[in-house]
């Protein structure tokens, strides 16, 4: 099969200098673009900056901004028609309205900044993007974890949110364990044990594909 992974932060610039970004490691996503090579199938993994070797056999587009992102999802749906997508990114929801062309100095006590949205990728993947394979997101949250992942689910029309409670220390942001809850649209939640991200991305692999078989994806 062939699969689209999104992994990793986006760094949304503020000047030449600086940058909004967040705590995604892109472990998970790339311990699932790997678990998916190894398994045999063909995988473009769309990066955010990140501290890790590519992975085996893993096609990697390296993006920078969301907006990038946006775009190189789109042009590589298009181009290489994937059955299945999980969009792993932990993708900046805002970024400075205006990009300064010199470096901001501290002329100020203090200093306001406006943001804008950044446009939202895996709630553009049914429309506008017209994907109509086995869609996965995650979720992270730190309240509500099981009623905010519905909630998403539904709103971006995803067969399947992989739930992650990142208030603690251990799971989640830039650990090499996770816990997670699955969230399927008939409303059941299954929790999988806590285990490595790598046991964790080759389970869901095998979940994901005999997933995609069973309703015809
Ligand atoms: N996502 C995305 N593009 C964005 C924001 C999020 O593709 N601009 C994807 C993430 O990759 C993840 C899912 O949407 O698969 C949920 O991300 P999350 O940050 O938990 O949800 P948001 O919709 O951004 O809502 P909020 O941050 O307000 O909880
Ligand atoms: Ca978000």
């Amino acid at each position: 099969m062939r699969f689209l992974i999104t992994a990793g932060p986006t760094r949304e610039p503020l000047d030449p200098v600086r940058y909004l970004s967040n705590r995604s490691s892109g472990k998970m996503g790339y311990a699932i673009a790997t678990a998916a090579a190894e398994a045999g199938h063909q995988v473009v993994l769309i990066s955010g900056p990140v501290n890790l070797p590519a992975p085996a056999g893993v096609t990697i587009h390296s993006i920078q901004t969301a907006q990038q992102m946006w775009e190189t999802t789109r042009e590589l749906l298009r181009d290489e028609a994937p059955d299945i997508a999980i969009l792993a990114a932990a993708v900046a929801d805002y970024r400075p309205k205006f990009q300064h062309d010199q470096k901001i100095k501290k002329h100020q006590d203090s200093l306001t900044l406006e943001l804008e949205r950044t446009p939202d990728i895996l709630g553009s993947m049914r429309q506008p993007f017209n994907f109509s394979g086995l869609l996965v997101g995650f979720a992270a949250e730190t309240e509500n974890l099981i009623a905010n992942a519905m909630d998403k689910l539904q709103r971006k029309h995803c067969d399947l949110i992989i739930a992650n409670d990142v208030s603690g220390s251990d799971t989640g942001f830039d650990t090499d364990q996770n816990e997670v809850i699955l969230c399927f649209p008939d409303g059941r939640a299954e929790t999988l044990p806590r285990q490595s991200k790598h046991d964790l991305a080759r389970n869901l692999i095998q979940r994901l594909t005999a997933l995609a078989f069973a309703i015809d994806k």
